[in-house]
């Protein structure tokens, strides 16, 4: 039986920022060669939301962690870092974290991404727990955020189905001695598996060209079979672990916060770990996969809406690109 883990972070507030511009799948099947009924079927997905020609990244990430802030009862000088899961910031550089910083008018605190795909939420809860944990930061602004819509093939119907635009963002704070707080973090990484979903040109590797653009090297690419046997087998490994260190029983996790990547994957990672489905907190069929933007959007509201109460023990998992996967176990 393990201890119980002390935790020494803690989530203040959360917040979600979704455009409002909603795509059916209807919509789609003017575009590709494509169906409702295959779309809801295979993955689970209804409609996405696509951000408008005016809106960044950084527009919808500064979005989410105002409302963070709000729901933290914080002011943004209360803030002394930002980190930022993306892999579809502004400008290949600087961050987007940057630009998230200068629209919530942070003071000079440090301001970074995070590029882990889907997982990238995760990878930065995990980073911030550790900054909290070592009294080297109090008060830690995460965002997962996402405008995949600019980065995929529109002509690619195995892709270009699946994602949509958004950002979910907490507030990170040290925990007081009520137990609650971050029971549990573990972060993966293979890359054995880098091409089996990646941008493969418009980086220093592969310099866009014009031929390039042609070929659609600078969007989405995805071997969509692979990733899905892997985020299976990785989900329930990386959540399987979480669950021991936090020294908790299956019976004790209230809910599951996982990546809205497919829900057949979902479905079967609940098999797997033997959680009932009721138990997922599940937005796919309204958001599609919004990358690192998923958990942090599913989790805010699931808390608005009453459905994750404080003190519940809550277990996210998420992955994507890289392979990169992870899980952290939260007491709310
Ligand atoms: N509409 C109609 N048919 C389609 C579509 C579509 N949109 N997309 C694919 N098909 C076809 C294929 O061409 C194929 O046809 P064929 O048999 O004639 O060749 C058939 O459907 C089956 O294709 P599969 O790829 O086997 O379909 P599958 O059931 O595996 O679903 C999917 C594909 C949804 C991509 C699934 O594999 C998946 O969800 N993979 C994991 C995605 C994921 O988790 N990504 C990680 C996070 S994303 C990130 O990190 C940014």
């Amino acid at each position: 039986m393990t201890t119980p883990p002390v935790p020494k972070s803690r989530i203040l507030g959360t917040g979600h920022y979704t455009p409002e511009r909603v795509v059916p799948n209807s919509e789609l099947e003017k575009i590709v060669d494509t169906s409702d009924a295959w779309i809801a079927e295979r993955t689970g997905i209804r409609r996405r939301h696509i951000a408008a020609d005016h809106e960044v990244n950084s527009d919808m990430a500064a979005a989410a962690g105002r409302r963070a802030l709000e729901a933290a009862g914080l002011n943004v000088a209360d803030l002394d870092m930002i980190i930022v899961g993306t892999i579809s910031g502004d400008t290949p550089m600087p961050a987007c974290a940057v630009h998230v910083q200068q629209k919530l008018g942070a003071e000079e605190i440090p301001a970074f991404d995070i590029s882990a795909a889907c997982a990238g939420f995760v990878y930065g809860l995990t980073i911030a727990d550790q900054f909290i944990a070592t009294g080297k930061a109090r008060c830690v602004l995460v965002v997962g955020v996402e405008l995949l819509s600019r980065l995929l093939n529109w002509q690619d119907r195995t892709t270009c189905v699946l994602f949509g635009d958004g950002a979910g963002a907490v507030v990170l704070g040290p925990a007081k001695d009520d137990g609650r707080g971050i029971l549990a973090t573990r972060i993966f990484t293979d890359g054995s598996l880098a091409g089996a979903l990646s941008i493969p040109g418009g980086g220093t590797a592969e310099p866009l060209t014009p031929d390039g653009i042609e070929r659609k090297r600078n969007k989405v690419h995805m071997t969509g079979s692979e990733v899905f046997r892997v985020a299976i087998k990785n989900l329930t490994g990386a959540s399987t672990l979480v669950l021991k260190s936090s020294g908790l029983t299956s019976k004790e996790v209230d809910w599951v916060v996982a990546h809205q990547a497919n829900l057949r994957i979902i479905t079967q990672v609940s098999d797997r770990l033997g959680f009932p489905l009721d138990k997922f907190v599940l937005n796919i069929e309204e958001y599609g996969n919004t990358s690192s933007a998923s958990i942090p959007i599913a989790l805010d509201e699931a808390v608005r809406d009453g459905r994750i109460k404080p003190g519940q023990n809550v277990l996210l998992c998420a992955l994507g690109a890289g392979i990169s996967w992870g899980a952290a176990m939260v007491r709310m």
